[in-house]
């Protein structure tokens, strides 16, 4: 059967057009028309001599797989000058954008903090904020709060008042960030995330920088405090690791726990975001979300697949590499769309329909291979315990105006999400 022939949206405009509306941005806040339009064009689709759009499930299993398609690392962005950006140059020094041998030695430095067991002990705390935020939300619709929406009982922007708060309270606590220096942080953590988009004019980078400038400049002063007076927390017991192991230069130890700051908050509150949003939209599965635990489990995987809070991966070719039949020069970028192979119909039943009830579903969210996510379990566990509290709580609640996205593909979730309460 031709590919075509599953989707459940008809294509709105051709593939040359879809791809010049990628990255624009209408284009940004609903890629999924512009997706199916691309998939006329097949799962591979070479872009110029230099460039690669992945979209089918297998075949960016096979990228994320070879090690012939390397993660950008610093060796990559020198050639392009975006390491001379703060934000590049601080992404540079992380394992997500670490090719072998260092990939490795960093992953194993940091890996044991996001470890089942961990994650396991760390579901009080998710519970704990969850609860914590909830009760701050219904102060804001009671009229108590003194801030500055919602106290009359009006719409609340659930992004700000919970889905950020949950994943920046458990992380501020992991971390040992005093509790008033949280969520001033929110806005440079989301303005870091920019400077994964594609970027046409190198100013583009500036609120990158920006927000990088800040959150550098936090944690090494907390890494010196800790140094200096060590607490129970994930921030002393790596400095204490690297200053007994050395396997860590202290630049890439302060961009380490940058990273888990990013990273711990940012698409673990989009996808409070969107699994929120699915179950106001899926009245029944969202009322049971609040009465099976098991169920929250098939529920977010569900969300991970429909609505993946990152949407491309990009990855460079080391070498000529033949490629489905596309022969892909060595420096070739390939951006590979999880979102897009996520609903690839090959892969996928009536890959357009939300259904919890999918059998053995392995959407690409949290990515493959060597890279694959470190703080999935964490990030999953987060969500699993946050949102049916949140439900329990606000069993009427509904949307009070559509959600609106922030201008971003790569790292996309809500800007805003007015709700009413119903309590
Ligand atoms: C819903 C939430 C999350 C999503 C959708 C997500 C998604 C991803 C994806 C797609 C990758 C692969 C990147 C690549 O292959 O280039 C990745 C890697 C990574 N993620 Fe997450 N992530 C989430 C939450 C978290 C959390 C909570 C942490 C912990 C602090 C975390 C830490 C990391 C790290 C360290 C890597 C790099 C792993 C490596 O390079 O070996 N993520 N994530």
């Amino acid at each position: 059967m031709p590919v075509t022939d599953q989707r459940m949206t008809e294509p709105v405009m051709g593939p040359a057009e879809a791809l010049s509306e990628l990255f624009t941005p209408a284009g940004k806040h609903h890629p999924y028309p512009l997706y199916d339009a691309l998939w006329e064009l097949g799962p591979v689709i070479p872009l110029g001599p230099a460039g690669m759009l992945v979209l089918g499930y297998d075949e960016i299993c096979t990228a994320l797989r070879d090690s012939r398609f390397l993660v950008t690392d610093a060796a990559v962005h020198r050639t392009t000058g975006m390491n001379e950006h703060s934000s590049w140059q601080c992404f540079t020094k992380i394992m997500m954008f670490s090719n072998s041998p260092d990939h490795e030695r960093m992953r194993r430095f940091a890996g044991w903090a996001y470890a089942p067991r961990q994650v396991a002990e760390r579901r009080l705390l998710a519970i704990r904020a969850a609860e914590r935020w909830t009760s701050h939300l219904a102060t804001l619709a009671g009229g108590g709060d003194g801030g500055d929406e919602g106290g009359d009982g009006g719409p609340v922007d659930l992004v700000e008042a919970f889905a950020t708060r949950v994943p920046i309270t458990v992380t501020g606590e992991l971390l040992g960030i005093p509790d008033a220096d949280r969520m001033p942080l929110r806005t440079a953590i989301t303005a870091t995330t920019t400077a994964f988009e594609p970027v046409f004019d190198r100013d583009e980078l500036l609120p990158a920088d920006a927000g990088m400038d800040v959150l550098v400049d936090y944690i090494a002063d907390l890494v010196r405090e800790r140094r200096r007076r060590p607490g129970d927390d994930l921030v002393s017991a790596m400095v204490r690791d690297r200053d007994t192991a050395g396997a860590l230069s202290e630049e890439e130890l302060v961009a380490s726990l940058v990273m888990f700051v990013i990273a711990g908050v940012q698409s673990p509150s989009d996808l409070i975001g969107n699994t929120v949003r699915l179950a106001l939209d899926h009245p029944a599965e969202g009322l049971r979300l609040t009465t099976d635990d098991d169920f929250a489990s098939a529920f977010i995987t569900e969300a991970l697949r429909i609505d993946p809070p990152n949407h491309v991966l990009t990855r460079a070719a080391a070498t000529d590499i033949d490629f489905y039949g596309h022969r892909v020069a060595a420096g070739t970028r390939a951006l590979l769309v999880l979102a897009a192979a996520n609903r690839d119909p090959r892969q996928f039943t009536d890959p357009a329909t939300f259904d919890t009830a999918r059998k053995d579903s392995r959407p690409l969210s949290f990515g493959l291979g060597p890279h694959y996510c470190l703080g999935a379990a964490f990030a999953r566990m987060q969500v699993e315990a946050a949102v049916p509290v949140l439900l329990r709580r606000f069993p009427r609640m509904t949307l009070a105006a559509p959600p609106t996205y922030r201008d971003q593909l790569v790292t996309r979730g809500f800007a805003r999400m007015d709700v009413a309460l119903g309590s």
